[in-house]
Formats: C-alpha cells, structure tokens, sequence
C-alpha cells in the first residue's frame, strides 16, 4: 500500500490501467466513473466461464470469492460481512431500508435539502399512504448544515433521521458524524444516503454511527453499473421487515412456518449478476490498495483547483458553498445554457453532467438553479486536464 500524495509515475500507472481515460477527459465520475480495466476483465471473463461451464457450475467454482466480496464491502465501511446485502444500485438499497421501517401515522422523519429526488419521493409516499410527518433542514446562509436546528427540530415523534451525505448536484456535504452522535443521543434510527461518498473518500459506519447506509458501485467507487450494497446494523436488523423474500433470505421451519436469516441478507434475494459482483469486489480491492485517505486527499485538492480556476474565468459562476467541499463541482455560464455548454464540450471529448432539479430538488428550487454543470473529479484525472477543460471552456465562452 502506497503512503503520501500520488507520484507522477502512480497517476501514470493508474491512467494506464484505465482504458477510458486515453482520449476522453472524463469529469462525470458522480455519474458513472471510468472503471479499472481489471474490474472490466474481471466481468468479462466470469461471463464467459459461465457461457462455457454453465451459471449454477461456475458459481460454485467462485464461491469462496463471491462470498469474500460480503467482507470486502464490510471493510471498506467498518462493518460486519453480516450486516451487509448486495443489491443492484442505492435506490434499491435505500428503498428496502426505508420500506422495511415500520412508521405509523404521526411519526416524523428528518432530512435536508440535500435529499436526493428518489429518496425524497419515497418520503413523499410514507406522507400520503401513512400518515408521516416530513421536517425538512434547510442549510443555512453560509450552505452549512445547522446541527443546532437538527436538535430543535426532534420531537418525541421523530422516528427517522434520513440525509444524504454529499449531494448529487452540488459540492456541499452534511456533517454525517455529528448528525449522527445526535441520532445516537435521541436514540432516532439514522438511515444514510452514501451513494456519492463510497469510494470518494473514507467511510466508516462505526464512527458515523448510522444505522442503515445505501451505496452504489458504478460511481466514485468505479465498479461496474448494477452493483450496490445496503448496510444495516446488526443490532436493527430484526426492526426492519424485509420487502422481499425467498429460500435465500429465509429458511423453512415448517408448512406453517419460516424463519429470516440470521443477517442482513435477508434483505437480499438470491439471483443476482455474479459477474458484477465479482467487479465489484476487483474495485474495491483496487481502491483499498490505493488507500481511501490518499484518494480522498487527491480528490479533494483536483477539485479546490478546479474552483479557483473556474472563478478566474468571466462569466462562470460556481455554486458550491459551504465549508466543506467535496469532488463535485457546479457551476453555470451566464453566455450559454448548461446543456449546450456540456455538449459542446462533450465534441471536445470532455465528459461532464447536467444537473437538473430531478437530482436535488430541494435545494435546487430553493436557489433556482434550473440547470448547472455538474464536474466530478476522480484521482486519475490531472491538473493537466483540469487546464484543457478551462481552455477549452473559456474558448467556447469566448473568455
Ligand atoms: C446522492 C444520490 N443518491 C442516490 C442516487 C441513486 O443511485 P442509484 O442510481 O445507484 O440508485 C444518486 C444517483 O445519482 C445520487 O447522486
């Protein structure tokens, strides 16, 4: 494992081991980033091996491995192998999470204006179908989450903390540690959104003291598309009712009766795409050799740069507020709408998103931000990308 900032021959070694990044500056990393060739291999050739042995026969030639990955991803947050359950994205994993929580008309559920859209329509839905009260925190005028507001805004009612750590649309983060020593304290069940936070930085569920966590693989984490995982704590597992169930989440007892798992499998059914997980395991095995606070530091400095350069340029206008800051960069152009703005770029090779309100509404409303550009930096892009993407932006601005 490599200690200290990334050397020349490291990022060099890193962009030669991902194919993507040749000809393409790929700024979209908290869309889908550029997965490691190996994670590619990987997948490629588990398919093969079960289009030339047979699905079930080459399962059990991997199985030691495909069980390892329940580790993997345990390690990666500081959790047990059995507190995890593979699932397909976060959306399935923060849905089976907040599904699975029995609230009762009344009940109250925090969250921010940082919520992502999918998130925040499933809160929607508990208000119309049960009868549950949403509180919402907006961040405060500097774009900072008031912890203070947090606390005053608990009842004897709140049954649900839910935030998203760093949302899809912006740069900002909320203090998940503190708001989770909060939960903890009012001993209120904290669900987290992590889907722009694994693989971005360290995680580590112990110390942020949540309860059940969603993530994603294709992100930050650069696994392939179609995998994610949900953490749920063991000690809550019997209070979450699973959504689903078949012989692997259960086990039978009798005609009358079956028994749930032991762990948090349950929350899993059986079929899933072995090749993907096996991706999945290769890429958190490559970020993990890599170093997570190394990765996290790298990001974290792309990005600064990205900003002041941004801000040099006339007419840009970056939008990220808030003390901390994250691989996430937003901003818009007075000249020219986001959309053309990301095309034309996208003629350049250079990859970014659009961010529109569909991803964080809340926030995005609130500030009327109807369209921004949305440039997520990953630890294989370079300083020497950054400085093509501000040419070449300044150029289509005609800064
Ligand atoms: C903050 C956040 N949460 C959740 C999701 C949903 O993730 P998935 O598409 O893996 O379900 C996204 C996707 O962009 C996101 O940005």
């Amino acid at each position: 494992m490599h200690t200290g900032p990334f050397s020349e021959a490291e990022i060099t070694r890193l962009r030669a081991e991902t194919s993507g990044s040749k000809d393409l500056i790929h700024f979209n990393n908290a869309g889908s980033s550029l997965p490691p060739d190996i994670v590619v291999e990987t997948v490629i050739s588990y398919l093969r091996e079960e289009a030339l042995c047979g699905g079930y026969e080459t399962e059990s030639r991997y199985a030691g491995e495909l069980e390892h990955i329940y580790s993997q991803v345990g390690d990666l947050i500081h959790a047990g192998c059995d507190e995890v359950a593979l699932v397909e994205n976060a959306s399935a994993a923060w849905g089976i999470a907040f599904q699975g929580i029995d609230l009762q008309a009344g009940d109250e559920v925090i969250t921010s204006e940082y919520e992502y859209a999918s998130n925040f329509i499933g809160l929607m839905q508990a208000k119309k179908t049960r009868g549950v009260t949403i509180k919402i925190i907006p961040q405060d005028e500097q774009g900072n989450f008031p912890l203070d507001k947090l606390e005053a805004a608990i009842t004897p009612r709140t049954r649900l903390i839910a935030v998203t750590h760093i949302p899809s649309t912006a740069g900002g983060m909320l203090p998940i540690s503190a708001i989770g020593e909060i939960a903890r304290r009012h001993d209120i069940l904290y669900l987290l959104d992590a889907t722009q936070t694994t693989g971005q930085m360290p995680l580590d569920v112990q110390a942020v003291q949540c309860d059940l966590l969603a993530a994603t693989g294709r992100k930050f984490l650069r696994a392939p598309r179609g995998t994610g995982f949900l953490y749920v704590r063991k000690q809550i597992q019997d209070r979450i009712r699973p959504l689903l169930m078949d012989g692997h989440s259960t086990a039978w007892v009798s005609d009358n009766d079956f028994r749930v798992r032991e762990d948090a499998r349950r929350f899993e059914l059986y079929e899933k795409n072995r090749a993907l997980i096996l991706g999945l395991g290769k890429a958190i095995d490559y970020a993990q050799a890599i170093g997570m606070d190394r990765i996290w530091e790298r990001i974290k400095g792309l990005a600064g740069l990205l900003r002041t350069k941004l801000e040099a340029i006339p007419g840009i206008l970056v939008h990220d507020r808030g003390d901390d800051l994250c691989g996430i960069v937003t901003f818009s152009a007075a000249a020219l709408p986001s959309a053309s703005l990301k095309s034309r770029l996208a003629e350049k090779k250079i990859n970014v998103s659009l961010g529109v309100p569909r991803g964080t509404p809340i926030y995005m409303y609130k500030h009327d931000l109807n369209s921004i550009v949305r440039a997520s930096l990953h630890y294989y892009n370079t300083e020497d990308e950054l400085d093509v993407f501000c040419h070449e932006l300044s150029a289509i601005l005609g800064a």
